[in-house]
């Protein structure tokens, strides 16, 4: 596959001239992965065989990447069929595509988009005008895509870089940090995606991030962040990691419980039935505290005096081709298992 970020421009052309002309036949390729060879299909086949990106197998195209629509932009990521540990993820309504929907006005400020994947959040802060975002992730394969999609859509694409957070430095901190972090809870030696897995109670990066914050973020900096938190029933682990980072300073922390409710924690470890011993996984997270899990979508922003608010949400589900939503635990966990199965 390449996914080398230049002259893109014919390619983003015919991708939004088959979505806007034949939008059942984008889905069709895109979101099913494959679709019968027909005319409409004649420029964009070629752009993506070109680069590896499609292949003509008999009658039918076969498409290596999906392609997602935010905006007027297009993202590609991994197709599900490839199981590589180091998947770029499909964009979420309940994640991804929520904290890009929102993401606040960035203008003229600095974003630094952290474990950036397919880079769409890179792209969401660049379309709320800001001047710079600097991306970051581990994975080459992401890195990759980010620049990829940067460039498809005719945003700078120089600022990505192959660096994991305990080791990257800035120059100067920046305004608004984004995250939507590797958050699934899986006990060591379980073989899982990079962009998913989280360590045993799914908080290793969201610590990490809470700890080098005080480095990355101006003092009257933002973050943005989406995550799984464990927690108790009514307050969750990271809301009291990020409760602590603010300590004195006037911030406001505004938390939203993606899904409505949490999910109580023996029901978020079933999907690793057969992976774990989930009585003792479950003991261990008790003797934490940990009782449920929360889908959260979280902003810490300066504030003139510190405030604490709660609400709930319900993520809206999107119907652009190609985007693949949970908007129920019972989705999130039927994708966890999706993910354990493509891991092993
Ligand atoms: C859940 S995905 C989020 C991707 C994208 N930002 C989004 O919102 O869809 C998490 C990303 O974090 C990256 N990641 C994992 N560990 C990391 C680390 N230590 N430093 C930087 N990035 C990391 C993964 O490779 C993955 O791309």
């Amino acid at each position: 596959m390449d996914l080398t970020a230049t002259g893109l421009a014919p390619l983003h052309t015919a991708l939004r001239r088959l979505y806007d002309e034949d939008y059942a036949l984008f889905h069709r390729l895109f979101a099913g992965g494959r679709a019968p060879l027909q005319p409409a299909l004649d420029t964009v086949a070629g752009l993506l065989a070109e680069r590896g990106l499609a292949e003509r197998d008999g009658g039918e195209l076969r498409a290596a990447v999906r392609f997602h629509r935010l905006g007027d932009d297009l993202l590609a990521t991994d197709h599900p069929g490839y199981t590589g540990r180091d998947r770029v993820l499909y964009l979420s309504d309940n994640e991804s595509l929520l904290l890009a929907r929102n993401l606040p006005d960035c203008t003229g400020r600095r974003v630094l988009d952290v474990g950036a994947g397919s880079g769409v959040q890179a792209v969401a802060a660049r379309r709320r005008g800001a001047a710079a975002v600097t991306s970051i992730d581990i994975s080459p394969r992401a890195v990759a895509m980010t620049r990829f999609n940067l460039a498809l859509n005719g945003l700078p694409a120089d600022d990505v870089h192959l660096v994991g957070l305990a080791d990257f430095t800035a120059a100067a901190p920046f305004d608004i940090v984004v995250n939507n972090p590797p958050f699934v809870p899986v006990p060591p030696g379980t073989p899982f995606m990079t962009s998913g897995a989280g360590g045993l109670d799914g908080l290793d990066f969201v610590r990490l991030l809470v700890d080098r914050l005080p480095d990355l973020l101006h003092e009257r900096g933002e973050l943005h962040l989406t995550t799984l938190s464990p927690g108790g029933r009514h307050v969750s682990e990271v809301e009291l990691l990020l409760l602590g980072l603010a300590g004195d300073r006037p911030y406001r922390l505004r938390v939203r419980e993606v899904f409505g409710r949490p999910c109580p924690i023996a029901e978020s470890l079933a999907p690793f039935k057969g992976h774990a011993d989930l009585d003792a996984w479950q003991a261990e997270l008790a003797e934490r505290g940990y009782t449920h899990m929360h889908n959260l979508l979280i902003a810490l922003t300066p504030a003139a005096a510190p405030a604490f608010e709660r609400s709930v949400l319900t993520p809206a589900v999107e119907l652009h081709p190609g985007n693949k939503g949970s908007t129920t635990w019972d989705g999130l966990h039927a994708e966890i298992r999706l993910a354990l199965e493509s891991a092993r």
